[in-house]
């Protein structure tokens, strides 16, 4: 009986895990796969955007205020304008793109 118990509630452990696994991870895991924007606009913007992209450092456009489509977006940090710096060989596209929509989450 005790046998029973034990076998059971290692069962009951493992499928707790397993669903702990499937509710709580997974989400994580793919945003750690996925690329960060947040991360790579921390790493490579804020020196010019600011962390709330309002800065304006060295002339730069106040993100806050920008009404580009998320292609224009995409454009100006592939190929820069004016005192932009273009990122193509410093960021991959999808690097870009992802950096491109966390620029546009800052917006008012
Ligand atoms: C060297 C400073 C600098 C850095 C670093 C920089 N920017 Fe800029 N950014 C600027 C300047 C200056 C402008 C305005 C360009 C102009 O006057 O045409 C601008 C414009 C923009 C615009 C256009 C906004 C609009 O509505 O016209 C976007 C979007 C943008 N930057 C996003 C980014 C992102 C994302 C990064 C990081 C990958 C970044 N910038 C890094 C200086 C910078």
């Amino acid at each position: 009986m005790i046998r029973i118990i034990i076998v059971i509630s290692f069962i009951g452990a493992l499928i707790f895990a397993c669903g702990n696994d499937s509710n709580n991870e997974s989400p994580t895991k793919k945003t750690a796969k996925a690329v960060d924007g947040k991360k790579i606009y921390q790493r490579n913007c804020v020196v010019c955007h600011g962390v709330y992209g309002d800065m304006g450092a060295s002339g730069s456009f106040d993100l806050t205020e920008s009404g580009l489509s998320k292609d224009e977006v995409i454009a100006v940090i592939t190929k820069g304008r004016n005192a932009m710096t273009p990122w193509e060989s410093i960021l991959s596209e999808e690097e870009i793109k992802a950096v491109a929509e966390y620029s546009m989450t800052l917006r008012k």
